[in-house]
């Protein structure tokens, strides 16, 4: 079978992951279209629940499954009706009468390893061979006295550009003038390190101060320990701590869709005592007006790396783009992680 190489085709050690494709609460008995490194596929769960996931490629003439039916545990095309179970063989052919069930093709739909956990469903792009026990644990899902939820927003942008956005502190008294931080030219140090799979960045910021959510997340003032975690190859995690008891964290699980095209599946994690559940009505529209600030600046910013290429002129305040960006091209390029590297910067906010 020949076809225009994919991204998955070409991006090395980065088909090596599992990936969101929904999250669970989306994905029932009906197909679920999605794309994934220009791969498309179609999701379903069957007669037990559980999720799979098949090439959206009909053997037959190639329509698209994921506009066709469940019946029972089988996957039915919408055009001639070829039938195919969760393993991708073709288990009944329509056209051929009583004969049908014996005389299907030998090929399979080319099928993907799925799994349920935290709240999401995830799809392994890699060689079956490779696959780790487990995906991304989504942080405190369904812990004692925690809540989450999700968002999903398409942005047009690629993961390096995501990940490295939902990092970056300098931006948020800009892109989020007033919604996050403000402009106050307050020195904060920080240590940024590169390990093998991962960039963690620990800033001494103790008496930052997170918009107007400030009186709800942390009334008492206490101080606030933030850390940053990029983990390869598409997921950042960034935590804000305040004394003992009360955390917010935001975990952003970047897919790959096309080149330029990333759906992110933000998790809002939190935990607030007693305020958990006016937090659960003031944060979603807040978040969401942040996350729509960022996608109309990745999009700005997607624009001139199209045109003119990618030529950045870095900043103390960079390092954490210049490790995560190290991570993936050697990923990219197949080649083992770069050494594990650490250095303490000094910005502004
Ligand atoms: S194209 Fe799918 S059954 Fe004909
Ligand atoms: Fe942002």
């Amino acid at each position: 079978m020949t076809h225009t190489p994919s991204m998955r085709d070409t991006c090395g050690l980065l088909r090596e992951a599992w990936y969101v494709a929904t999250t669970a609460a989306e994905l029932g008995r009906r197909p679920l279209a999605r794309t994934i490194l220009e791969e498309d596929l179609v999701l379903w769960r069957d007669a037990s629940g559980a999720p799979r996931c098949l090439l959206d490629r009909c053997l037959h003439r190639n329509a698209r499954l994921s506009e066709g039916t469940v019946d029972g545990d089988v996957l039915v095309c919408p055009y001639h009706g070829w039938h195919y179970e969760a393993g991708g063989a073709c288990v009944r052919v329509p056209s051929r009468g009583p004969e049908g069930r014996e005389r299907c093709p030998s090929q399979r739909v080319p099928s993907f390893p799925t799994r349920e956990a935290g709240g999401l469903v995830w799809v392994w792009m890699g060689d079956p061979a490779n696959i780790p026990v487990e995906p991304f644990s989504m942080p405190f899902w369904h812990h004692d006295g925690w809540r989450s939820y999700y968002m999903v927003t398409p942005f047009s942008a690629d993961v390096t550009d995501c990940a490295e956005n939902f990092m970056d502190v300098p931006h948020t008294v800009y892109t989020h003038a007033g919604w996050f931080r403000s402009q106050s030219q307050k020195r904060v140090p920080a240590t940024v390190e590169r390990r093998e799979r991962e960039v963690l960045v620990t800033y001494d910021h103790s008496n930052d101060v997170i918009g107007f959510t400030h009186l709800l997340v942390n009334p008492r003032r206490e101080p606030v320990r933030h850390t940053d975690h990029f983990f390869m190859p598409n997921v950042t995690r960034v935590d804000y701590h305040f004394g003992a008891d009360r955390s917010f964290i935001i975990t952003s699980q970047c897919t790959p869709v096309r080149p330029a095209e990333t759906l992110v599946y933000t998790a809002i994690t939190f935990r607030l005592g007693l305020a958990n559940p006016l937090a659960r009505l003031v944060l979603p529209p807040y978040t969401r007006q942040v996350i729509r600030q960022d996608q109309e600046i990745l999009a700005n910013q997607a624009g001139s790396l199209a045109r003119y290429g990618r030529a950045f002129h870095n900043t103390e305040a960079d390092a954490l783009h210049v490790y995560i960006e190290s991570l993936r091209r050697a990923a990219l390029e197949g080649r083992p992680p770069p050494k594990p590297a650490r250095c303490d910067i000094v910005f502004h906010v």
